[in-house]
């Protein structure tokens, strides 16, 4: 496990378990993040990555184990963490801008200032013809990508994201990676990325961590020395593959673990 200095660490977790009644779905994970260290998490499904990023996230109480953000322990959701849930949970009862300018609301911040701001995150996402239109007249595809937009709204210094692209075509896909990439590159933040694509993975990431079969345990760790800026181009070359292979042995053992 990497050492990260104390100075630069942003969250910890430490020999954390999580038991739903019975079932153990997280059984000894510790996890250093440094500031601006953008690390994904792999993983089989239903080993626990969910649960451990809403664990973070403050919305899920952990069995035992330390979780501490900026040296605070995580004690409930906080504002100034921008969070994509796995299912997007969307305001059925407000508009598309209304749901991404949220969080404003809850840190009392101005509503004007930060409109333009959701206008040009929906149009990232190519969603602004949308911006007057409830959730449920949205495909599963478009809520994830309200979701995401209003999890960077207030440029949050920390980013929790669960498989945030999952619900997206290909080609979509891929632009929002290549733009989340950006995002991050222009304007640093941690961020906690959970995936189950080893390639995106990779892509985006300064390091890649592999859970093996619940209980969820850490099995692998590898650190993506890739220059940056990265763009899709990289994605054909020979070191980024082999990183890529590298990814697919740890994870089919993770799967035999
Ligand atoms: N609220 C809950 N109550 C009981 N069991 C739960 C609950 N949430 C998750 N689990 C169980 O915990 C285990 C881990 O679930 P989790 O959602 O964290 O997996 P995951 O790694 O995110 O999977 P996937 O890749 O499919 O999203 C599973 O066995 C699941 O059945
Ligand atoms: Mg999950």
């Amino acid at each position: 496990m990497e050492r990260i200095e104390a100075a630069s660490l942003v969250l910890r977790v430490k020999s954390v378990r999580k038991l739903y009644g019975a079932l153990e779905a997280i059984r000894n994970v510790s996890l250093d993040v440094a500031t601006n260290e953008f690390v994904s998490i792999l993983g089989p499904s239903g080993c626990g990555k969910s649960t451990l990023l809403m664990m973070v996230a403050g919305v899920v109480d952990k069995s035992a184990g330390e979780i501490s953000i900026n040296d605070a322990p995580v004690t409930g959701p906080r504002p100034d963490i921008g969070v994509v849930f796995q299912q997007p949970v969307l305001l059925p009862w407000r508009t598309v801008l209304d749901n991404v300018l949220f969080p404003i609301e809850l840190l009392k911040a101005s509503r004007a200032k930060y409109t333009e701001r959701a206008m040009e995150l929906l149009a990232m996402a190519k969603i602004h013809d949308f911006a007057d239109h409830l959730p449920r007249q949205l495909s599963g595809g478009m809520r994830q990508r309200v979701s995401i937009c209003r999890a960077l709204i207030h440029d949050p210094g920390i980013l929790l994201m669960d498989e945030p692209f999952s619900a997206l075509d290909a080609i979509t896909r891929d632009e929002m990676g290549v733009e989340l990439s950006r995002i991050w590159q222009a304007n640093r933040k941690t961020v906690l990325f959970v995936t189950h694509s080893i390639r995106e993975a990779a892509f985006l990431s300064d390091r890649v961590i592999v859970m093996g079969r619940r209980p969820a345990t850490i099995v692998e760790e590898v650190k993506i020395e890739l220059p940056r800026p990265r763009d899709i181009a990289l994605m054909e070359s020979e070191p980024f593959n082999s990183y890529v292979r590298r990814l697919r042995k740890a994870i089919e053992a993770s799967h035999a673990h």
